[in-house]
């Protein structure tokens, strides 16, 4: 049977194929597509969410907007990383899925609520509208299968040296979510940077043949320019979809158990997680920490999620 998810993202271009792993991928039930602000103002990422439903063909699977701010903090955007319009690249036609007029923390707990089995979240993004449905719905934490996210590290960060941008963007939400004894899994940097889209990535997505896979191509080139112009990287890491894949096949991304804590008050390393995968701080068990990658397999799957959505879809390019 298909694992029910719910995506919570800021797209984001890695975000993008996050949303389109899901979709596409026969392992995983998609069942609702929730945005926060994170990448760009929430304006900008729920209108990305409602392009890439619109080019991939996902018309039957809700999408709604989420918090416009982190819980604490002013709102930093990533255009440095993703442009002006946060998904920047492809040209997009006109999106036709629109927004449900719920909150994302609403919808969410509505889907929880009325679903026969408990549904695992899988947090693209700074955690905000997670953190928001636990405090307002702690009640729904016991139907929440679990929650696969990505963000943090094990390693060093990117957005400063200590801190990862999803958990540095409100690191008062990751606190709430690793504190809040639902089993959780984090799919950090150090994981992600083994998802490298290299050219023979970029190449796989435009011999699908489709608008699809050509949009993939671009957003992953455009993507990579900024990787290769801000850090250096060969190729870009596409992040999201790793904890996407964690779901559709626990064995694509291994994990080991820890405690992650989030730095709050740093004074050089705020939203740093900090994690203990040996004990040495007597500190409980509070997640699973992925550790390694199967990258082969994992690009199979996302080649091939592309592929099937491609082959519906009915994206072609259009300016808007
Ligand atoms: C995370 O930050 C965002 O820019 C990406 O979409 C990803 O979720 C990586 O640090
Ligand atoms: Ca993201």
């Amino acid at each position: 049977m298909p694992v029910p998810i719910i995506i919570d993202c800021d797209p984001g271009h890695d975000d993008a194929l996050a949303i389109m792993l899901a979709a596409g991928d026969p392992a995983v039930d998609l069942l609702a597509v929730t945005t926060v602000a994170g990448n760009q103002t929430l304006e900008k990422t729920t209108l990305n969410a409602r392009r890439v439903c619109t080019v991939a063909g996902i018309t039957d699977v809700p999408l709604a907007a989420g918090c416009d701010r982190p819980l604490v903090q002013p709102l930093a955007v990533a255009d440095d990383v993703h442009g002006v319009s946060g998904l920047d690249g492809p040209l997009f036609p006109a999106p036709t899925v629109d927004v449900v007029p719920e909150h994302a923390v609403d919808l969410v707990h509505r889907i929880l609520s009325g679903h026969p089995e408990p549904v695992t979240l899988v947090p693209t993004a700074p955690l905000t509208n997670i953190a928001l449905l636990l405090t307002r719905y702690p009640q729904d934490a016991s139907r929440i299968r679990e929650i696969v996210l990505m963000g943090g590290s094990t390693e060093r960060g990117n957005r400063t040296p200590a801190a990862e941008f999803n958990v540095l963007t409100d690191p008062e939400a990751a606190d709430i979510v690793f504190r809040s004894g639902v089993p959780v899994t984090m799919c950090g940097l150090n994981v992600t940077h083994q998802a490298l889209a290299t050219p023979e990535v970029v190449a796989r997505f435009e011999a699908l043949g489709t608008p699809l896979g050509r949009t993939c191509a671009q957003l992953v080139t455009f993507f990579g320019s900024t990787y290769r112009t801000l850090w250096g990287f060969p190729s870009p890491p596409l992040h999201d979809p790793v904890a996407v894949a964690r779901v559709l096949d626990p064995g694509l991304v291994h994990c080991v158990e820890g405690n992650v804590t989030v730095e709050l008050h740093g004074r050089y390393t705020r939203g740093a997680t900090v994690v203990d995968l040996h004990g040495s701080t007597g500190r409980p068990v509070n997640a699973r920490v992925a550790v390694g990658l199967e990258a082969g397999p994992f690009w199979d799957r996302m080649v091939a999620a592309v592929a099937a959505l491609g082959a519906r879809a009915p994206s072609g390019p259009a300016a808007s």
